[in-house]
């Protein structure tokens, strides 16, 4: 089996494993599908990676040298952006719960837009700003009822979601009071985020319709952000829609909403994270043992929830091959489990598969998003190193934790 133009053996050979293996060529089409199609003749338009989904520096440094904006959400995903240079005034910083050093700081380096999620950060931005003599670009994260047909721990615009205030709400109200005094703060316009892994268009246009009604209220055209969210195929149950296909149904009804409600905008922006990261990463496993119980196999890897956590945490679903036996026959149904010490520890469950012998790669399929970035060390677990492939060529872009790294903080 071949990444790019790398053998997966090789990359075992000279990196181990686990192992998760990006292939750039991937990253890059992704980034290009999303910068090439969101586009408008009517208004500006602006793609941000949400690098929650995997913020390591050298992903930063791709979105960068393709001219992609940037979504943060805390100061380590910021401070990874500084470390190579991110131009801050493409970062959007979000965050429910920002702290008045967390605000300072983004202040003192000049972050582009802060989105203020609630009342109370928007009067401690204010008084910082008055404070250190310092100016803001701010949108507001709203809650506009959207609810998204998705796993119900990943949605977040139901009425009490800890995201985000409702519109004309007291909160609302009270903010648009402050933000017409302001002699620091900019406000740009209104931010959305409906969900994630969603497949269902209709939920972002409805999204977006509603935040354009919301334009009518205001003079100045707005800048909306209408999030991410955008679903991905994991397994053969997901029907994703091709990226270019989302871009321009977006802009569509957002041409056609404004158009129908009399308004302009300034600028319409998305900020996909899993959508570009997702399916270009893979996670490379040894299998360890294998054990027959009275109703299951189970093939034991090497990793496990310390490095994907999403089959525990939401009954996330994932496909597999085991190397080098992609074609032959799956009569084996396997049970995928990690090493954690945790009976929940099953990367897949049920899965046909090839027979496998001890020593046998397993690669699972599409971990580049939120499999590194919600990585742990639990049961003391080491973080298993980042590659990514191009071409011929194979670059250790993380490197494996080793086992000083791992207790070098404890005193
Ligand atoms: N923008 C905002 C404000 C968000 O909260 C998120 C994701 C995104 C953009 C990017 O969404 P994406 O395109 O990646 O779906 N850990 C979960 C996903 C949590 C998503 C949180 N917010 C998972 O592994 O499925």
């Amino acid at each position: 089996m071949k990444i790019c133009n790398v053998d997966v053996v090789k990359l075992k050979e000279q990196f181990g494993t686990p192992l998760y293996i990006y292939d750039k060529e991937h990253l890059k089409r992704n980034i290009m599908l999303y910068l090439n199609n969101f586009k408008s003749k009517e208004f500006d338009t602006e793609v941000l990676f949400a690098s929650k989904a995997f913020c390591i520096k050298e992903m930063v440094r791709l979105i960068n040298s393709c001219n992609m904006s940037l979504d943060v959400v805390s100061i380590g995903e910021l401070y990874t952006a500084l470390s190579v240079g991110f131009p801050m005034e493409k970062v959007y910083f979000h965050g429910n719960n920002k702290s008045l050093s967390d605000l300072e700081f983004a202040l003192e380096h000049n972050v582009g837009t802060i989105v203020v999620d609630n009342l109370m950060e928007l009067i401690a931005l204010e008084d910082l700003c008055k404070n250190k003599n310092k100016k803001a670009n701010i949108i507001i994260r709203l809650n506009v009822g959207v609810e998204a047909h998705t796993h119900k721990f990943i949605v977040t615009a139901h009425v009490d979601s800890k995201f985000g205030v409702i519109y004309n709400s007291n909160d609302y109200k009270e903010m648009m009071k402050i933000l017409k005094d302001s002699k620091n703060i900019t406000f740009k316009g209104f931010h959305s985020h409906i969900g994630s892994q969603i497949f269902d268009l209709d939920a972002f246009t409805h999204a977006l319709e509603k935040l354009i009604v919301i334009c009518k209220d205001f003079d100045k055209p707005l800048v909306l952000n209408i999030g991410g969210g955008f679903g991905v195929h994991y397994t053969d149950e997901d029907k994703p829609i091709s990226f270019d296909i989302v871009s321009k149904t977006l802009i569509n009804t957002c041409e056609k909403a404004l158009k129908e409600n009399n308004v302009k905008i300034e600028k319409l922006c998305i900020e996909p994270g899993r959508s570009i990261v997702a399916e270009a990463g893979y996670t490379l496993y040894t299998i360890g043992y294998i054990k027959k119980t009275p109703n299951k196999e189970y093939y034991f890897i090497d990793g496990g929830m310390t490095d994907n956590i999403r089959p525990a945490l939401y009954q996330a679903k994932y496909d597999a091959d085991i190397v080098g036996k992609e074609n032959e026959l799956k009569k084996h149904i396997v049970t995928v489990a990690g090493k954690c010490c945790e009976s929940g520890d099953l990367i897949i469950e049920n899965i046909p598969l090839p027979e496998a012998k001890p020593g046998d790669l397993l690669i699972t399929y599409t971990t580049g998003a939120y499999g590194y970035s919600m990585s742990s060390n639990y049961n003391k677990a080491l973080t298993p190193a980042v590659v990514f492939v191009e071409g011929d060529e194979a670059k250790l872009v993380v490197k494996r934790q080793s086992y000083e790294e791992l207790i070098e903080r404890e005193i």
